[in-house]
């Protein structure tokens, strides 16, 4: 495999995708992480990221000097990484005068390893402050720009290599070139890393851990739950169990849908918590967003606890589908700043330690993207593995003001619609996610010569990459006229419609 170190980049995760799109395994680590750490890994390959921090900051980010010493097994240095190679191994650095950010045409001066197989001139994206000036000693330049004189270098005989650009961006639009010449043809790794042999090697390892005991899942009818559970059903058999809590703010038929799908095609053991009640009286007259969100939260803890409790000595393991990116940000912490809270984010994951349980967590090294390469073969349902993202507290923070069971009724008709009319127009896969929202507000309307005086609706649609930002989406007035003309027809208690065009920041995809 191949180890990038964490510098603090924007750009980190990018590079592991990168690197995976390559079909090679890569896992993001800090950068303070010792080299007899990494050897015992069976590292391939090194690459220090990006960051924004200065090597001539007083307590500058480095890495453990035998990394650059040992010279066996290649590293490259990316923007703030090869300027740390050059100022550790005795080249020199300057402070820039301005931020050089954009595009730039990089002159290969030397495309043999790193740029084989490309022309002498290419498309780069440069971000960076500070520059190398002057190489280590046995270093030689092998691309220059315009305005960065040093725009990449390396020394093939101790095998290091810097680039001041950024391949993993696309705007370098040869840079995956240049990260496969480094991974396969520089450090020797097979690109063989697929979903497929992902499950083989998680199979086998579930199966090692866990031997004959019994594991219990919890289930949010996500695709990471879902997938996750698919998984367990392959490995474990009948010793998995799963409990859905259903808080009475799901999607219309989801909690249905759930439970066929589990007791039909997946044919997993389900346990089926109906908690509509209590949840709805533990939100009763709250309409502060964060107090529903911590309420909410909080009941969800209790809920499993509860259950979880009936279970505990049964089911020694707890199975959680988390993420590799929520895995990056924890060890990201080294570097990166406490970040301002704007939310309080509830999901399955978020349980109490003191459940005595053994946690697995299958997919905790793979992105979005790739657990749903992997649901696909294992062959969980196009409508799940392509499902837009649902908030842990569902429907309750689309509703503005208070939640009760009937507003929920209202907002399900029109996420029902709303959903119905974007995948009739082909636009579902295309965006992050398309909802509505429930005012606490009314209008006057006019329907059939009688006056109304009901509620509306806003209808939000947004493009994204990540959720970090979004674009509100500019669907056609075809597709936003039918929506609204369903909504208003089908929902009596709707009589009026609105387009949010807000993109995030500075709102955020949810309304609360
Ligand atoms: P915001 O509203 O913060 O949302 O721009 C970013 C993404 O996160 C989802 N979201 C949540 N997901 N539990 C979750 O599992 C939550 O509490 C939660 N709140 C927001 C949101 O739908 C969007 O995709």
């Amino acid at each position: 495999m191949i180890i990038i170190l964490d510098y603090g980049s924007q750009y980190s995760k990018i590079i592991a995708r990168k690197i995976r799109e390559c079909q090679v395994y890569c896992e993001v680590h800090s950068h303070k992480i010792s080299y007899e750490k990494i050897k015992e890994k069976n590292v391939k390959g090194i690459i220090l990221s990006g960051g924004p921090s200065s090597v001539f900051d007083k307590n500058a980010p480095k890495c453990d000097p035998l990394i650059l010493s040992e010279g066996r097994i290649p590293v490259l240095g990316i923007c703030y990484g090869m300027q740390l190679i050059a100022h550790e191994l005795g080249g020199e650095v300057v402070q820039g005068k301005k931020h050089e950010y954009g595009k730039a045409n990089l002159y290969i001066d030397n495309n043999f390893d790193l740029y084989e197989g490309l022309w002498l001139e290419i498309a780069i994206w440069m971000s960076h402050g500070d520059q190398v000036i002057r190489m280590p000693e046995d270093f030689q330049r092998t691309g220059h720009t315009e305005n960065c004189p040093i725009a990449s270098f390396s020394n093939q005989k101790r095998k290091l290599y810097g680039l001041q650009f950024h391949p993993e961006v696309h705007h370098t639009p040869k840079g995956k070139e240049i990260i496969f010449n480094f991974i396969v043809k520089i450090c020797g790794c097979k690109p063989n890393w697929t979903p497929a042999s992902f499950l083989k090697t998680a199979i086998s390892e579930i199966k090692k851990e866990v031997k004959n005991e019994k594991v219990l899942c919890a289930l949010s009818g996500g695709v990471d739950s879902t997938v996750v559970s698919a998984l367990l059903k392959k490995a474990i058999g009948k010793n998995l169990t799963c409990v859905f809590i259903d808080q009475g703010f799901m999607r219309k038929n989801e909690a249905n849908r759930i439970r066929e799908l589990f007791a039909g095609d997946f044919n997993i053991n389900l346990i089926y918590v109906d908690a509509q009640e209590r949840f709805f009286k533990k939100i009763k007259g709250i309409t502060d967003p964060e107090e529903k969100r911590m309420k909410i939260g909080e009941e969800f803890i209790r809920v499993f606890e509860e259950k979880a409790n009936e279970l505990n000595a049964d089911f020694p393991f707890l199975a959680q589908g988390t993420l590799y990116p929520d895995v990056i940000e924890s060890a990201a912490g080294d570097v990166a700043e406490t970040a301002h809270k704007i939310k309080t984010h509830h999901n399955v994951g978020g349980l109490p330690d003191d459940i005595k349980f053994k946690i697995i967590e299958p997919l905790n090294k793979l992105f979005k993207d790739e657990v749903r390469k992997v649901g696909l073969e294992l062959g969980v349902p196009e409508e799940i593995v392509f499902r837009q993202p649902f908030p842990g507290p569902g429907l309750a923070i689309r509703i503005l003001g208070e939640v009760t069971p009937e507003r929920v009724k209202v907002l399900q008709e029109a996420d029902y619609i709303v959903i119905d009319e974007i995948k009739k127009a082909g636009y579902y896969r295309k965006l992050w996610q398309a909802f509505a929202i429930l005012l606490p507000i009314k209008t006057v309307g006019v329907q059939g010569d009688k006056r109304t005086y009901s509620n509306v609706c806003a209808i939000r649609a947004v493009t994204s990459e990540d959720a970090m930002t979004a674009n509100w989406a500019h669907l056609p007035y075809e597709l936003i006229e039918s929506i609204s003309s369903r909504i208003i027809n089908e929902v009596p208690e709707i009589n009026r419609v609105c387009y949010d065009v807000s993109s995030k920041p500075p709102s955020t995809i949810e309304w609360e």
